[in-house]
C-alpha cells in the first residue's frame, strides 16, 4: 500500500529525514511514536507533498506508484489522505463547501449539493458531529478538538486508501477520543492502510495498531508490536538507540 523507501528529506537545506524507510501494507494499522523534533510531521508533509520539503533521495509507492514527484491533488486521487498537527483555517469558505469541492475532486466526479448533504450528513453522524459544523467557515474559530474532528470529518467523507493521521488525539475530550476512534475503525477495511502519529498509549488502546515505530532523528530507530508502544509509555525514549 505505502512503501517509503531510504527517503532523505531536507527544509530550508536542514536535512531532517535521514534514511527514514517504512511499509504499510493493505489492511494494516501502523503508529508512529518519537519525542518531539524527531521529523514525524515532516514525513506527514513529505507524504503530502508539501512544497517546502525536498527529497534530496529515497522514494515514496503508493500502491505500486511512484508518488514521488506528484502533486498534492494527484496524491489525493490516488486515495491518500493526511491530516495535520496544526489544521489549516480558510475563512471565508464553510465547511460544506470545502468538502463537496475536496469530494469531488479528488473522486473525480460532478454530484449536486443535494446529493453531497445526503453523503455528509450520514458522516456527521457517523463522528457525532454537530450539524453546524457544515456552514461554518472551514476551521475559524474551532476548538483544538473540533478542528481535529474535523479532519477525520474529512477523512471520513473522502475514504481514503491510505490515511495518516498526525496527533489527531491530541486536545481530543476523553468521550470524542472514542467518537473518533470507532469512527476511524469503520473507514478501516483490508483494502486499506492506516498510519497513526501519535505521542500517547491512549489512542492506541481504542486503534490497535499492527506494528509501532519509533523515530529518531529522521529515521526509525525501532519497530516492533503494540507491546513497544507500552514499554515507551513506562521508560520513556532513553533506552531507545
Ligand atoms: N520549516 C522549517 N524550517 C526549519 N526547520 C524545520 C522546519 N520544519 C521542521 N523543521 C525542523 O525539523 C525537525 C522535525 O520536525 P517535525 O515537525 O517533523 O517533528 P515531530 O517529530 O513531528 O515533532 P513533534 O512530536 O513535536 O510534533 C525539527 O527540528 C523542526 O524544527
Ligand atoms: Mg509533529
Amino acid at each position: 500500500m505505502l512503501f517509503i523507501e531510504d527517503l532523505y528529506v531536507t527544509i530550508d537545506d536542514k536535512p531532517i529525514l535521514k534514511g527514514l524507510s517504512l511499509k504499510v501494507k493493505a489492511g494494516e494499522i501502523h503508529a508512529l511514536m518519537g519525542p518531539n523534533g524527531a521529523g514525524k510531521s515532516t514525513l506527514a508533509k513529505v507524504l503530502a507533498g508539501h512544497p517546502d520539503c525536498e527529497i534530496t533521495s529515497g522514494k515514496i509507492w503508493l500502491d505500486g506508484v511512484d508518488i514521488t514527484e506528484m502533486d498534492p491533488e494527484e496524491r489525493a486521487q490516488l486515495g491518500l489522505f493526511m491530516s495535520f498537527q496544526y489544521p489549516l483555517e480558510i475563512a471565508g469558505v464553510t465547511n460544506f463547501q470545502f468538502l463537496h469541492a475536496a469530494y469531488q475532486a479528488v473522486k473525480k466526479i460532478k454530484i449536486s449539493e443535494e446529493e453531497f448533504t445526503k453523503i455528509l450528513d450520514a458522516k456527521i453522524k457517523l463522528l457525532e458531529m454537530k450539524e453546524e459544523f457544515k456552514t461554518r467557515f472551514l476551521n475559524e474559530g474551532f476548538s483544538g478538538g473540533e478542528k481535529k474532528r474535523n479532519e477525520i470529518l474529512q477523512m471520513a467523507v473522502l475514504e481514503p486508501k491510505m490515511a495518516i493521521l498526525d496527533e489527531t488525539d491530541s486536545g481530543l475530550d476523553i468521550d470524542a477520543i472514542r467518537i473518533v476512534s470507532s469512527g476511524v475503525l469503520r473507514l478501516l477495511s483490508p483494502e486499506r492502510g492506516l498510519l497513526l502519529i501519535t505521542h500517547y498509549q491512549r489512542l492506541l488502546d481504542y486503534i490497535k495498531p499492527h506494528f509501532v515505530h519509533v523515530v529518531l532523528d529522521g529515521r526509525i530507530v525501532e519497530s516492533g508490536g503494540p507491546e513497544l508502544a507500552k514499554t515507551l509509555e513506562e521508560h520513556g525514549y532513553a533506552h531507545v538507540n
